[in-house]
Protein backbone atom coordinates (compact mmCIF):
# COMPACT_ATOMS: atom_id res chain seq x y z
CA UNK A 1 0.00 0.00 0.00
CA UNK A 2 1.53 2.78 -0.56
CA UNK A 3 0.41 6.86 0.38
CA UNK A 4 -0.68 10.03 -1.53
CA UNK A 5 -1.21 13.40 -0.58
CA UNK A 6 -3.56 15.50 -2.56
CA UNK A 7 -5.74 18.24 -2.30
CA UNK A 8 -9.33 17.91 -1.47
CA UNK A 9 -11.05 19.42 -4.18
CA UNK A 10 -14.95 20.51 -3.37
CA UNK A 11 -15.30 21.56 -7.33
CA UNK A 12 -13.24 19.71 -10.07
CA UNK A 13 -14.36 21.76 -13.54
CA UNK A 14 -13.11 19.72 -16.18
CA UNK A 15 -13.31 20.49 -20.25
CA UNK A 16 -16.34 22.14 -19.53
CA UNK A 17 -18.10 23.77 -22.94
CA UNK A 18 -21.56 25.42 -23.49
CA UNK A 19 -23.68 26.53 -26.05
CA UNK A 20 -26.34 28.44 -25.90
CA UNK A 21 -28.88 27.99 -29.04
CA UNK A 22 -31.48 30.34 -29.98
CA UNK A 23 -30.24 33.50 -29.88
CA UNK A 24 -31.04 34.48 -32.82
CA UNK A 25 -28.75 32.69 -35.26
CA UNK A 26 -28.48 29.11 -36.58
CA UNK A 27 -24.67 29.13 -34.95
CA UNK A 28 -25.31 28.37 -31.04
CA UNK A 29 -23.50 31.07 -28.92
CA UNK A 30 -20.08 29.35 -26.68
CA UNK A 31 -20.26 31.08 -23.45
CA UNK A 32 -17.99 29.13 -21.82
CA UNK A 33 -15.52 27.62 -24.31
CA UNK A 34 -13.65 24.09 -22.68
CA UNK A 35 -12.38 25.53 -19.29
CA UNK A 36 -11.24 23.53 -16.50
CA UNK A 37 -10.08 24.39 -12.84
CA UNK A 38 -10.73 23.22 -8.98
CA UNK A 39 -11.60 24.64 -5.94
CA UNK A 40 -10.65 23.29 -2.79
CA UNK A 41 -12.00 22.83 0.10
CA UNK A 42 -11.65 25.98 2.96
CA UNK A 43 -11.16 28.33 -0.35
CA UNK A 44 -12.05 31.71 -0.76
CA UNK A 45 -12.38 31.98 -4.57
CA UNK A 46 -13.02 34.79 -6.96
CA UNK A 47 -14.80 34.87 -10.36
CA UNK A 48 -13.63 37.82 -12.18
CA UNK A 49 -13.75 38.79 -15.97
CA UNK A 50 -15.48 41.49 -18.37
CA UNK A 51 -19.47 41.37 -19.09
CA UNK A 52 -20.27 38.52 -20.82
CA UNK A 53 -17.12 36.55 -20.33
CA UNK A 54 -18.90 33.86 -19.15
CA UNK A 55 -19.16 34.21 -15.12
CA UNK A 56 -23.27 33.75 -14.09
CA UNK A 57 -22.92 30.64 -16.91
CA UNK A 58 -20.39 29.23 -14.79
CA UNK A 59 -21.74 29.98 -11.46
CA UNK A 60 -25.05 28.36 -12.91
CA UNK A 61 -23.09 25.16 -13.91
CA UNK A 62 -21.01 24.63 -10.21
CA UNK A 63 -24.28 25.76 -8.69
CA UNK A 64 -26.44 23.26 -10.14
CA UNK A 65 -28.83 25.55 -11.93
CA UNK A 66 -27.63 24.71 -15.68
CA UNK A 67 -25.84 22.32 -16.73
CA UNK A 68 -22.73 21.85 -18.81
CA UNK A 69 -22.68 21.21 -22.92
CA UNK A 70 -20.09 18.86 -22.32
CA UNK A 71 -17.54 18.18 -20.00
CA UNK A 72 -17.55 16.90 -16.72
CA UNK A 73 -18.13 18.32 -12.98
CA UNK A 74 -16.92 16.65 -10.04
CA UNK A 75 -18.59 18.37 -6.72
CA UNK A 76 -17.11 16.72 -3.20
CA UNK A 77 -15.76 14.12 -5.50
CA UNK A 78 -19.42 12.84 -7.10
CA UNK A 79 -19.61 13.83 -10.42
CA UNK A 80 -22.78 15.77 -11.12
CA UNK A 81 -22.51 16.80 -14.80
CA UNK A 82 -25.60 14.86 -15.73
CA UNK A 83 -27.92 14.71 -12.77
CA UNK A 84 -31.38 15.49 -13.76
CA UNK A 85 -33.52 18.34 -12.18
CA UNK A 86 -34.68 16.55 -9.44
CA UNK A 87 -31.44 15.08 -8.55
CA UNK A 88 -29.54 18.69 -9.23
CA UNK A 89 -31.99 19.85 -6.70
CA UNK A 90 -31.64 17.33 -4.13
CA UNK A 91 -27.67 18.04 -4.02
CA UNK A 92 -28.19 21.63 -4.41
CA UNK A 93 -30.42 21.68 -1.24
CA UNK A 94 -27.53 19.28 0.51
CA UNK A 95 -24.31 21.18 -0.21
CA UNK A 96 -25.09 24.57 -1.88
CA UNK A 97 -25.76 27.91 -0.55
CA UNK A 98 -26.73 30.99 -2.58
CA UNK A 99 -26.33 34.96 -2.28
CA UNK A 100 -27.47 37.26 -4.84
CA UNK A 101 -26.83 40.72 -5.36
CA UNK A 102 -30.33 41.82 -4.35
CA UNK A 103 -30.91 39.91 -1.66
CA UNK A 104 -33.69 37.58 -2.83
CA UNK A 105 -35.82 37.92 0.53
CA UNK A 106 -39.85 37.77 0.91
CA UNK A 107 -40.75 40.71 1.91
CA UNK A 108 -43.58 40.04 3.87
CA UNK A 109 -41.79 37.60 6.27
CA UNK A 110 -39.64 38.48 9.03
CA UNK A 111 -35.74 37.59 8.71
CA UNK A 112 -36.07 34.50 11.30
CA UNK A 113 -39.18 33.54 8.79
CA UNK A 114 -36.67 34.31 5.81
CA UNK A 115 -34.10 32.25 7.18
CA UNK A 116 -35.80 29.44 8.29
CA UNK A 117 -37.46 29.07 4.47
CA UNK A 118 -34.58 26.27 3.27
CA UNK A 119 -35.60 24.19 5.52
CA UNK A 120 -39.41 23.74 5.07
CA UNK A 121 -38.71 21.27 2.44
CA UNK A 122 -36.35 19.06 4.88
CA UNK A 123 -37.73 16.42 7.43
CA UNK A 124 -37.02 19.37 10.57
CA UNK A 125 -39.52 20.09 12.91
CA UNK A 126 -41.00 24.08 13.23
CA UNK A 127 -38.70 24.03 16.60
CA UNK A 128 -35.68 22.89 15.47
CA UNK A 129 -36.09 25.20 12.12
CA UNK A 130 -36.25 28.37 14.26
CA UNK A 131 -33.43 27.04 16.61
CA UNK A 132 -31.45 26.33 13.48
CA UNK A 133 -32.46 30.19 11.92
CA UNK A 134 -31.98 31.78 15.12
CA UNK A 135 -28.18 30.18 15.04
CA UNK A 136 -27.54 31.55 11.61
CA UNK A 137 -29.16 35.17 12.45
CA UNK A 138 -26.90 35.30 15.24
CA UNK A 139 -23.63 34.01 13.30
CA UNK A 140 -24.44 37.11 11.16
CA UNK A 141 -24.50 39.76 14.12
CA UNK A 142 -28.55 40.08 13.41
CA UNK A 143 -29.81 38.63 16.96
CA UNK A 144 -31.68 41.74 17.92
CA UNK A 145 -33.30 42.04 14.24
CA UNK A 146 -35.30 38.71 14.17
CA UNK A 147 -38.62 39.63 13.46
CA UNK A 148 -38.23 42.41 11.18
CA UNK A 149 -39.13 42.50 7.88
CA UNK A 150 -36.60 43.10 5.10
CA UNK A 151 -37.76 46.81 4.21
CA UNK A 152 -36.93 47.37 8.01
CA UNK A 153 -33.54 46.34 7.74
CA UNK A 154 -30.51 48.32 5.86
CA UNK A 155 -28.97 47.05 2.57
CA UNK A 156 -25.85 45.36 4.68
CA UNK A 157 -28.52 44.07 7.37
CA UNK A 158 -30.25 42.52 4.56
CA UNK A 159 -27.66 40.73 2.91
CA UNK A 160 -26.88 39.10 6.23
CA UNK A 161 -29.99 37.78 6.27
CA UNK A 162 -28.99 36.28 2.65
CA UNK A 163 -25.91 34.58 3.99
CA UNK A 164 -27.73 33.26 7.26
CA UNK A 165 -30.15 32.13 4.91
CA UNK A 166 -27.62 30.42 2.62
CA UNK A 167 -25.97 29.17 5.95
CA UNK A 168 -28.63 27.41 7.57
CA UNK A 169 -28.40 23.88 5.45
CA UNK A 170 -25.10 23.72 6.62
CA UNK A 171 -23.62 23.84 3.62
CA UNK A 172 -20.12 22.48 1.95
CA UNK A 173 -20.09 25.98 0.01
CA UNK A 174 -21.52 29.46 -0.13
CA UNK A 175 -22.03 30.45 -3.95
CA UNK A 176 -22.38 34.31 -4.33
CA UNK A 177 -23.04 36.48 -7.36
CA UNK A 178 -21.92 40.07 -6.96
CA UNK A 179 -22.98 40.26 -3.26
CA UNK A 180 -21.41 43.37 -2.77
CA UNK A 181 -22.63 45.05 -5.96
CA UNK A 182 -25.64 46.46 -4.14
CA UNK A 183 -24.36 48.08 -0.80
CA UNK A 184 -21.79 50.80 -0.42
CA UNK A 185 -18.06 50.48 0.01
CA UNK A 186 -18.27 49.80 3.96
CA UNK A 187 -21.02 48.30 4.06
CA UNK A 188 -19.92 45.99 1.42
CA UNK A 189 -16.29 45.67 3.39
CA UNK A 190 -18.91 44.55 6.38
CA UNK A 191 -19.76 41.66 4.36
CA UNK A 192 -16.64 40.49 2.95
CA UNK A 193 -15.72 40.57 6.18
CA UNK A 194 -18.00 38.40 7.43
CA UNK A 195 -17.33 35.89 4.93
CA UNK A 196 -13.72 36.15 5.84
CA UNK A 197 -14.95 34.95 9.43
CA UNK A 198 -16.99 32.27 8.27
CA UNK A 199 -14.12 31.00 6.34
CA UNK A 200 -11.89 30.75 8.65
CA UNK A 201 -14.23 29.78 11.50
CA UNK A 202 -16.51 27.39 9.81
CA UNK A 203 -13.94 26.74 6.58
CA UNK A 204 -16.74 27.08 4.44
CA UNK A 205 -15.74 27.53 0.97
CA UNK A 206 -16.71 30.67 -0.60
CA UNK A 207 -17.07 31.38 -4.09
CA UNK A 208 -17.94 34.93 -5.45
CA UNK A 209 -18.59 36.84 -8.53
CA UNK A 210 -17.25 39.93 -8.24
CA UNK A 211 -16.52 43.26 -10.44
CA UNK A 212 -15.02 45.00 -7.55
CA UNK A 213 -11.29 44.50 -7.82
CA UNK A 214 -11.11 45.33 -4.14
CA UNK A 215 -13.23 42.26 -3.18
CA UNK A 216 -10.97 39.94 -5.70
CA UNK A 217 -7.62 41.32 -3.86
CA UNK A 218 -8.96 40.11 -0.73
CA UNK A 219 -9.98 36.42 -1.80
CA UNK A 220 -7.18 33.11 -1.90
CA UNK A 221 -7.27 33.31 -5.48
CA UNK A 222 -8.79 34.63 -8.31
CA UNK A 223 -9.90 32.53 -11.76
CA UNK A 224 -9.93 35.02 -14.17
CA UNK A 225 -12.79 34.65 -17.72
CA UNK A 226 -12.34 36.49 -20.79
CA UNK A 227 -14.58 35.46 -23.76
CA UNK A 228 -15.59 32.30 -21.90
CA UNK A 229 -11.54 31.09 -21.37
CA UNK A 230 -9.82 31.11 -18.53
CA UNK A 231 -7.68 34.23 -18.07
CA UNK A 232 -4.46 34.29 -16.63
CA UNK A 233 -4.04 37.29 -13.71
CA UNK A 234 -7.24 39.59 -15.08
CA UNK A 235 -7.02 41.33 -11.83
CA UNK A 236 -3.71 43.25 -13.46
CA UNK A 237 -4.63 42.56 -17.19
CA UNK A 238 -8.30 43.59 -16.60
CA UNK A 239 -8.75 45.94 -13.74
CA UNK A 240 -5.36 46.88 -13.98
CA UNK A 241 -4.38 45.80 -9.64
CA UNK A 242 -1.39 43.57 -8.78
CA UNK A 243 -2.47 40.72 -6.57
CA UNK A 244 -0.20 40.58 -3.34
CA UNK A 245 2.10 37.62 -3.12
CA UNK A 246 1.49 36.62 0.20
CA UNK A 247 -2.62 36.12 0.25
CA UNK A 248 -2.06 33.71 -2.18
CA UNK A 249 -2.64 30.18 -0.75
CA UNK A 250 -1.22 26.84 -0.49
CA UNK A 251 -4.06 24.50 -0.26
CA UNK A 252 -4.06 22.05 2.57
CA UNK A 253 -3.01 19.07 2.13
CA UNK A 254 -4.93 15.60 2.76
CA UNK A 255 -3.67 12.00 3.74
CA UNK A 256 -5.23 9.27 1.32
CA UNK A 257 -4.53 5.83 1.64
CA UNK A 258 -4.31 3.56 -1.90
CA UNK A 259 -4.21 -0.09 -2.31
N1 LIG B 1 -29.79 31.78 -21.98
C1 LIG B 1 -28.91 32.32 -22.82
N2 LIG B 1 -29.11 32.29 -24.16
C2 LIG B 1 -28.22 32.84 -25.03
N3 LIG B 1 -27.07 33.45 -24.63
C3 LIG B 1 -26.82 33.52 -23.31
C4 LIG B 1 -27.72 32.98 -22.34
N4 LIG B 1 -27.20 33.21 -21.11
C5 LIG B 1 -26.05 33.87 -21.30
N5 LIG B 1 -25.80 34.05 -22.61
C6 LIG B 1 -24.64 34.71 -23.21
O1 LIG B 1 -23.48 34.11 -22.68
C7 LIG B 1 -22.47 35.10 -22.41
C8 LIG B 1 -22.05 35.01 -20.94
O2 LIG B 1 -23.12 35.44 -20.13
P1 LIG B 1 -22.97 35.55 -18.54
O3 LIG B 1 -24.29 35.91 -18.00
O4 LIG B 1 -22.35 34.30 -18.04
O5 LIG B 1 -21.94 36.76 -18.43
P2 LIG B 1 -21.29 37.42 -17.11
O6 LIG B 1 -19.83 37.23 -17.19
O7 LIG B 1 -22.00 36.94 -15.90
O8 LIG B 1 -21.60 38.98 -17.37
P3 LIG B 1 -22.02 40.15 -16.32
O9 LIG B 1 -20.76 40.62 -15.68
O10 LIG B 1 -22.58 41.19 -17.24
O11 LIG B 1 -23.03 39.60 -15.36
C9 LIG B 1 -23.08 36.43 -22.80
O12 LIG B 1 -22.62 36.80 -24.08
C10 LIG B 1 -24.57 36.16 -22.81
O13 LIG B 1 -25.23 36.98 -23.76
MG1 LIG C 1 -23.32 37.84 -14.49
Amino acid sequence: MTTDYITESVVRIEDVIKDFEGNGSDVPFRALDHVSFEIQRGEMVAIMGPSGSGKSTMMNIIGLLDVPTSGRYWLDGEDVSNLDRKQQAHVRNDKLGFVFQNFNLLPRLSALKNVELPLVYGRISAAERTERARAALTAVGLESKLNNRPNELSGGQKQRVAIARALVGNPSMLLADEPTGALDTRTGSEVLELFRELNHEQGITLVVITHDAEVGRQMDRVIGLRDGQLADNILESYYGVALEPSITKVPEMVEIARD
